[in-house]
Formats: C-alpha cells, structure tokens, sequence
C-alpha cells in the first residue's frame, strides 16, 4: 500500500454543549477562551502543527463566530495597523497561516458525533483523516498530540485512537477498549465499548478527543444505528472497523483538559494563565494571596 499522508482534520463542532448552558445558547463552546484564545484556535495549531492542510469544520447554526474566527477581518486589521498594535495585528493574521484552506459543513441535526463525522465525507474523499475533539485540550509541551500521531501513521499505515487511562469510575463517560498487550503505549484494540459501566467495562483506558481513521469508516457509518443516548455514535463504527482492519490505541504524551465540562475547563484556564509569558507573576501572586489565610 502507498503512504498516504494526513493531510485533512475534521472538527466536529455542532454538538449543543449543554454543559455549559447558558453560555453555550448562542456561543459555541469551541470558542470558549482559554486565557486568550478559544478552544478551536488550541486544536487548529495542533492540526496545523502536524502538517494538516485542510480543516474541515462540521458546525450548525448557532456557530458562525468559528467561521469569522478562521476569516479576516480588515475593519479590526486596519485599526490596529493604524494604532501601530503591531503584535497584536499579527497575533490576528497568524490565526490562519498561508497554505490553510477552511471548509464549513452543516449538520442539520445533532444526531451525535458519528453523524457529524459521516456529514465531513464528500470532503474528506478516500484518504486517511484527523478528527479532533477542541474540547479536549492537549498540552504536551512539544509539538502537539496530532503531530505524535502522524508519526505513528506513517509507520503503521492504520486508524489510531488516543487513548487515556482513566479513573475506572468514571468509564460511563467514555469510549473504552481493549487492547492486545501495548509496547510503548501502542496497543492493538480488540474491543471498543461506548459508556460501559464500570462494571462491565472492558478496561480503563478511554478514547479521548483525537482519532485518525480509515476513510472506510464512511460506509461503516452509513449504516450505523442509533447506540447509546440515541445518538449516532462513532465509536460503535469503529467497533465495525476493528472487524476489517487494525486499530491501534495510542497513549499520547501529554496532559488532557476535558473542557467540555466546567471542572476541566477551569483547571485548563488557571494552568494555561500560569504558564502564560506576561500574565504568570501577576496571576501567581493572586493566587497564593487567595489561597493561602491571611496572616
Ligand atoms: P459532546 O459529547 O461533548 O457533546 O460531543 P456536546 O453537545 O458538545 O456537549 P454536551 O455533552 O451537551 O455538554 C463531542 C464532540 O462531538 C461534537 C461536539 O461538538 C463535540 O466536539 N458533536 C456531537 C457534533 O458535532 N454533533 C453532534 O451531533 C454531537
């Protein structure tokens, strides 16, 4: 088989984030900062940074901020130019690098991840692709989870799933595999369950937001069902994959912020300020005077 680069990343972000109503009504919660950039800004640099050319954004009514996120926006450009806000105005332009194509899709409904992934298809074509889940935020203090994963693509030529262990409390929560014995934190998956209970859950390693897959997982969705919470679920595709190619589970370097959810989100934002160049001192000092009782 010839190697085939990733060069396409799928965002599904038309999801109704009710976690976070109501700020979720009519913001999407992609674009929830974390210190000063929004969630998807966090996952397009990641894309970018392993080489993805094509962003591929699957979204639905209530998220055009993303699509005037990704555009220019010359009334903003022109007035920093003219306030001589050099860094800010390219901190804007640098949003999307030169060579970076956008493409909006709509999923008209929200019937779950697997569906919004299937809406990405005339797209995407027959090629090996990226799904990055931005509300998981991945810091891995090198060049991004999606770059480890590419590496790896370009050695096994197969899907990939990052994984995480998780506490065995919280698999109800989670996609979750099996693997044959992993070297490396690479492991063959056997089995991939949406939401098990703890109990009857094959292991505690869960499938977190970043995902290289076969483009047959297309047909495989086209014929996917509703699974758990009625909705069309990817992982349940994957479990179909897993019956004609290898899947690999992978354990990426790095530390994971489940933004999607108010308890991630804000250990991401404290964690993010505290390694942040300008506002690290200030925000530190803040802290330690609010956390510590006054003498
Ligand atoms: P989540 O399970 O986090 O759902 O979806 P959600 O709607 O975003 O948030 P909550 O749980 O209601 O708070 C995982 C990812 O799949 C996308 C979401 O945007 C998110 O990136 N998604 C989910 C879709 O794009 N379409 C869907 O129909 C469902």
């Amino acid at each position: 088989m010839m190697s085939q680069k990733i060069k396409t990343a799928v965002f599904p972000v038309a999801g109704l984030g009710t976690r976070f109503l109501p700020a979720t009504k009519a913001n999407p919660k992609e674009m929830l900062p974390v210190v000063d950039k929004p969630l998807i800004q966090y996952a397009a640099e990641e894309a970018i940074a392993a080489g993805i050319t094509e962003l591929v954004f699957v979204t639905s009514s209530s998220k055009r901020a993303i699509e005037d996120h990704f555009d220019r926006n010359f009334e903003l450009e022109s007035t920093l130019e003219a306030r001589g806000k050099t860094d800010l105005l390219a901190d804007v332009r640098g949003i999307l690098p030169k060579g970076v194509n956008c493409v909006y899709i709509r999923q008209p409904e929200a019937l779950g991840l697997g569906h919004a992934v299937l809406c990405a298809k005339n797209v995407v074509g027959n090629n090996p692709f990226a799904v990055i889940l931005a509300d998981d935020l991945i810091d891995d203090n090198d060049s991004g989870c999606l770059s480890q994963m590419t590496a790896l693509h370009a050695e096994h030529q197969c899907s990939l799933l990052g994984v995480e262990r998780i506490d065995p409390n919280d698999t109800d929560k989670y996609g979750v595999v099996k693997t044959a014995a992993s070297e490396a934190g690479i492991g063959k998956i056997e089995e991939i369950v949406e939401k098990p209970k703890p109990d009857v859950a094959p292991s505690n390693l869960a499938v977190v937001g970043r995902y290289i897959l076969s483009p047959r997982i297309f047909d495989i969705l086209e014929g996917t069902g509703k699974g758990a919470g009625g909705e069309i679920q990817l992982t349940d595709a994957i479990a179909g994959l897993l019956a004609e190619e290898d899947v690999l589970a992978y354990e990426f370097k790095g530390r994971r912020y489940d933004c999607g959810s108010k308890l991630g989100y804000l250990t991401a934002t404290v964690e993010y300020a505290l390694k942040h160049p300008t506002l690290r001192t200030d925000f530190l000092e803040y802290l330690r005077s609010y956390c510590l009782p006054a003498k």
